[in-house]
Formats: structure tokens, C-alpha cells, sequence
């Protein structure tokens, strides 16, 4: 039984820290816990090319609290009209880390998204070329496929697919939700791996839906039947290489959450190592909680673990977390897992 863990400083493989206001009040949540983190292109507008990758970053590393050694891994919004070579300069210069494909209308701000995987082959072959990585938001799009059915139906129709076309490229399956999802990245020897958020581990969609909408608790792939949830679970807490953590912290302010037609993403950048120490010591897995969010993810990224390290604890009494955190943009709700956490950060 453990009562203090000592890892190698976590990473964040995919998160979304916005720009303006809300960048400045949200990236110190992420910078307390996290080395780097691979920062989602999903602005408005999107981060297209290596010229707004480079600003991007510049912003970002503006708004870093003093004295901090964060590192954010940029990426690009794929759309049908990415220059390969611009791709290909971005990545040799090191401004990136990664590539980001959005169907078109799958999620926040993915308008500008691909509307159709042909249309973007010759930037894809480049990349298995040069060995840069392709992270994908597995949904199809398609009105007629049930919502909690479009990660399952993704892979037979577009992942799969461009897995055969393409072997050589390598692809991260973002934020899986499905037993489907699980199976598929075990099914693949090389090349491909798959990130699983904080809160998929937690909640299913009943902590959605039942007793009341719960609008913290939307975000995109949406949470599915508990048999998923065990499935993702089992997967991120086996140690297994192929599953590491990418949190897909999506703030929003409270209002744009608590609303008619509210926005999908959860917060959870503030709290996510308390709950991942939590949901591995629940599943007697904490010697692989490491693997997870700090030795996993630098493996299939080609990249070398952080250096440092951050010790966590496991208190007497449950630890409180701020409800929110205000921006000058608005509040933004802390993913509140609906049970008591004794599991802290001691110090970094
Ligand atoms: C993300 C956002 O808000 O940008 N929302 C979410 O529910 N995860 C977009 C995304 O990653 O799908
Ligand atoms: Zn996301």
C-alpha cells in the first residue's frame, strides 16, 4: 500500500489552453503538475499554419507564470488545403510536435476541419515520410450515425482504412471513449497508441443524463455506457505502452456551459492528478500510474521523459479543490468527480 508516489513529472498529451484571457487565467492549472503538454490548434481561427503555430507558442510562453519550465508542443490544424512543405519545414525547425485532424463539424470549433480524408493524402504521406505524428479526433461527422456510436463507426470507416493505406504513418487515437477504441489500438503492433482523458475514467453517461442535465460533464467524444468506461479504464491502468494520458482540459466559461445549447468540454487540468492517483489507487494500479502520464506518451512522441519529478500523497482528510477558477474571461467550473479525493500534490 502506498501512501506517497514519487513519478517522473507528468505530460499532458492533449489539452486546450484558448488564447487572450482565458490562456492567462487557466495555463498556471497546467504548468503546476505538467513538463509540456500538446497544445490543441482549435482556435478561432485555428492554428493553419507554422507562421501561427510560431505566434501561438509565443503567447503561450508569455503567459507562463514566472519561473516555470513549461514546454508547450504545438500543433496544426489540418485542413484539405495544408501545404505538405509547410508541414514538413514546421516540424525539421521543431516549432512541432504534431498534426491534428478534425472531421469537419466533429467538434468545438473544428469548421475548418477535413471534410474528406482523400483530400488531405499528400500532406499525410509526407508525414509518415518525415515520421510526424497525426493526432485524430475519431468521430464521422455523418447526421444519420447515433452520437454514442461515431468513435466505433470512425474506425471502420476512416481509421482503419488509413491505417492499411498508410502503415508507416504514425497516429494517436485521441481521447478514446469505446471498448471499441481499446481494442483497436491493441489490435495494431506499431505506430499507433492512444490517449484517454481524466474523466472518461470517472464518469459514464448516466453521471451525465440522470437526475438533471449535467453540463460540466459534456464534452466531446461524449462519455458512453459503463462497459466503456471499464474498458478505457482497464486499458489506462494496465501499464499497457500504447495508452497514455492526454487530459483534453477544455475550458468554457459558465456561461457558455450553463446554457440552452451549451459547449462541449471538461475542465480538469486543476485536479487531474489528484483524480488519476485516486482511480489508480482505487484499481490497486498506482505502479502504473507513471507509465501513464509520464513515460508512455514521450515514447510514442519520440521524446525523452521530463526530468523532473512531483510527489503525490495520499492525506487523512479529503482534498478540497477550488470550484472554479476565475478568468478575466468569466469562471470556469473545476471537473468535480462527485466523490472524496485524499490524493494531493505534495510539491514539484
Ligand atoms: C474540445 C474544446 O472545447 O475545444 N471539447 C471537448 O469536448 N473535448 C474540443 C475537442 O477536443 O473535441
Ligand atoms: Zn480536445
Amino acid at each position: 500500500m502506498y501512501n506517497t508516489l514519487k513519478i517522473t513529472r507528468p505530460d499532458d498529451w492533449h489539452l486546450h489552453l484558448r488564447d487572450g484571457d482565458m490562456l492567462k487565467g487557466i495555463l498556471p492549472e497546467t504548468t503546476r503538475h505538467f513538463g509540456r503538454a500538446i497544445i490543441m490548434p482549435n482556435l478561432v481561427p485555428p492554428v493553419i499554419t507554422s507562421n501561427d503555430a510560431k505566434r501561438y507558442r509565443e503567447r503561450i510562453l508569455a503567459a507562463c507564470p514566472h519561473g516555470t519550465d513549461f514546454k508547450p508542443l504545438m500543433t496544426l490544424y489540418l485542413t484539405d488545403k495544408t501545404d505538405p512543405n509547410d508541414v514538413a519545414l514546421a516540424f525539421s525547425d521543431g516549432l512541432i510536435n504534431a498534426v491534428k485532424y478534425y472531421p469537419a463539424g466533429a467538434t468545438t470549433n473544428s469548421d475548418s476541419g477535413v471534410t474528406n480524408i482523400k483530400n488531405v493524402m499528400p500532406v499525410l504521406e509526407k508525414m509518415a515520410e518525415i515520421g510526424l505524428t497525426l493526432c485524430i479526433h475519431g468521430e464521422v461527422t455523418d447526421p444519420d450515425i447515433d452520437i454514442f456510436d461515431r468513435e466505433a463507426v470512425f474506425i471502420d470507416r476512416v481509421l482503419n482504412p488509413l491505417r492499411i493505406s498508410l502503415p508507416e504513418l504514425k497516429t494517436t487515437s485521441e481521447h478514446i471513449t469505446t471498448k471499441n477504441g481499446v481494442d483497436y489500438v491493441k489490435s495494431q503492433s506499431k505506430n499507433h497508441a492512444a490517449s484517454i482523458t481524466t474523466h472518461h475514467l470517472i464518469i459514464n453517461r448516466n453521471h451525465l443524463l440522470v437526475g438533471g442535465i449535467k453540463p460540466h460533464y459534456y464534452c466531446l467524444p461524449v462519455a458512453k455506457r459503463e462497459e466503456h468506461r471499464l474498458a478505457v479504464r482497464n486499458a489506462a491502468t494496465s501499464g499497457d505502452s500504447r495508452f497514455f494520458l492526454g487530459t483534453d482540459s477544455a475550458p468554457h466559461t459558465d456561461p457558455n456551459k450553463e446554457s440552452g445549447c451549451g459547449c462541449a468540454g471538461c475542465f480538469t487540468a486543476t485536479n487531474t492528478m489528484s483524480l488519476l492517483a485516486h482511480v489508480f489507487d482505487e484499481d490497486d494500479a498506482l505502479e502504473n500510474l507513471e507509465k501513464f502520464t509520464s513515460l508512455n506518451g514521450p515514447k510514442h512522441y519520440g521524446l525523452k521523459p521530463n526530468n523532473g519529478t512531483i510527489v503525490l500523497e495520499k492525506s487523512d482528510e479529503p482534498v478540497q479543490f477550488p470550484e472554479k477558477i476565475h478568468t478575466n474571461d468569466g469562471p470556469v467550473t473545476v471537473f468535480n468527480p462527485g466523490q472524496e479525493i485524499f490524493w494531493k500534490v505534495k510539491k514539484t
